[in-house]
This record gives C-alpha cells, structure tokens and sequence, in this order.
C-alpha cells in the first residue's frame, strides 16, 4: 500500500476553495475586472500574487500598475477571505474527510498537506484537524507554485517516503499536474471536465474511501 497521502487543503478537506472566490470577487469588482465561476477554475491551487496578476490581465488597464499597489491588493484580498472565514468551525469538514484522515493514520499512512494557501495552518486549526498531520508544507518557503511539483516533494522529502509511495489529492487541475509531474497517484475531487488528468476521480469527498484508494493505486502500480 502507499506510505503517504499527501492533501491539497482548499477545496478538499473544507470547501474554503468557495471562500478564494467570493473574496477574489469583491476585489475584482473594485479594480473593475469581470470574473466568473468559469475563469476561477483556472486560479484554483494558484498562489496569492500568481492570482492576482492573472485578474489584472483581464483587464488591461489595470495590468501594469506599482508592486506597492499589488501588494495592496493582495493584503486587501486576503482581509477579504479572512473576514469569510472568520465563522469556520469542525463542522465546516467536507463529507468523508475526517473518516479517510482518521483510517489512514489508523493504517500506518503518512500524512501531510500541501496547500499553497499562506493561511493553511490556521484553517486547519480551526477544523481542529491539525492533530492527523505529519508535516504540513509552508506555502511561504516552496519557491514554485503548483503545478511545478515541489509542494508535493517538499511534503515527500519532509516525511522521508519515496515519491512513487506517495498519494496526492486535490480538486484543481494545477494540483493534479504539480502531483503527476512529482511521480506521485493523483486523485482528484470533482467533476471530469476540470481534472482530465487524475489517475482515479470521484465526483465528491463523500465518495474518498480508503479502500477504493488503495486498491486503484495498488491496481496503478501493477
Ligand atoms: C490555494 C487556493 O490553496 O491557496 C487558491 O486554491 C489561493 O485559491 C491560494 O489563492 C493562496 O492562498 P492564500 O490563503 O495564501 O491567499
Ligand atoms: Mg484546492
């Protein structure tokens, strides 16, 4: 069986991947950009500044404009995102996470999260669910974003399991690649449109069982 799974956070362990949006959208609106569900599909797993210059592309206007004042905006995002997540509690945990974290640990998996979210660990705190993890990857310290693969190694090389042993789970396209690039078992959380590339996808976490895990890497493997 592997020895690792390896969690992106936002979209997959509580829906805060709604959160990024909605707080995405109000600064959008102030810097006069339209943005839709559609075009937030392609900012999920993406990191703080990424995400913003790839909003003022939509507009360009506002695409060029001093790093003082992006970093204005980004803090004014964040401010955003923190207010929406203020009220966020364990019953905030999506279906079946909480199981698959506690069956894992159960049967001897290594377990880590690798979110690019700067604001990981504290949600996790809030979820109370910081006890399951082995080591959390600091989005502050991995120098390439996903889909570059060194937020998945980091984790890897942190709990010292080769990456072939590793499982990967996400709900962003970004984060499937950053895993399939890493040589990991890519499982992805949603619908077939947004991840054409994981190894096994569910519609839901409600659907992530430990067993189906094991027995699709297991069958990835041979
Ligand atoms: C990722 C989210 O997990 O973290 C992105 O999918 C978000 O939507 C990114 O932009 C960075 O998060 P934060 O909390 O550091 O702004
Ligand atoms: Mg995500």
């Amino acid at each position: 069986q592997p020895k690792a799974f390896i969690f992106d956070l936002d979209g997959v362990i509580t829906d805060t991947a709604e959160f990024h949006f909605l707080a995405w959208k109000q600064l959008a609106e102030e810097v006069g950009v339209i943005f839709d569900r559609k075009f937030n599909e392609q900012l999920k797993g993406v990191g703080r500044m990424d995400s913003l210059e790839r909003i003022l592309q939509l507009n360009p206007e506002r695409a060029v404009m001093p790093l003082a004042e992006k970093e204005r905006l980004a803090a004014q995002k964040n401010a955003n995102y923190l207010e929406l997540i203020a009220k966020t509690t364990p019953a905030d945990i999506l279906p079946g996470i909480e199981e698959l974290l506690r069956t894992a640990q159960e049967s001897g998996v290594k377990i880590a999260l690798g979110s690019a979210s700067k604001n990981a660990a504290f949600v996790l705190e809030k979820l109370e669910l910081t006890h399951y993890f082995d080591y959390i990857v600091d989005a502050a310290t991995v120098k390439n974003g996903k889909p570059h693969p060194e937020t998945f190694t980091t984790a890897a090389d942190a709990l010292g399991v080769a990456y072939s042993d590793c499982v990967g789970i996400e709900d962003a396209d970004a984060g499937v690649t950053a895993i399939k690039s890493a040589g990991m078992f890519a499982v992805g959380v949603g619908d077939a449109q947004h991840l054409p590339h994981a190894d096994y996808r569910v519609d839901s976490t409600d659907e992530l069982e430990f067993t189906d895990i094991i027995r699709r890497y297991e069958e990835h493997q041979a």
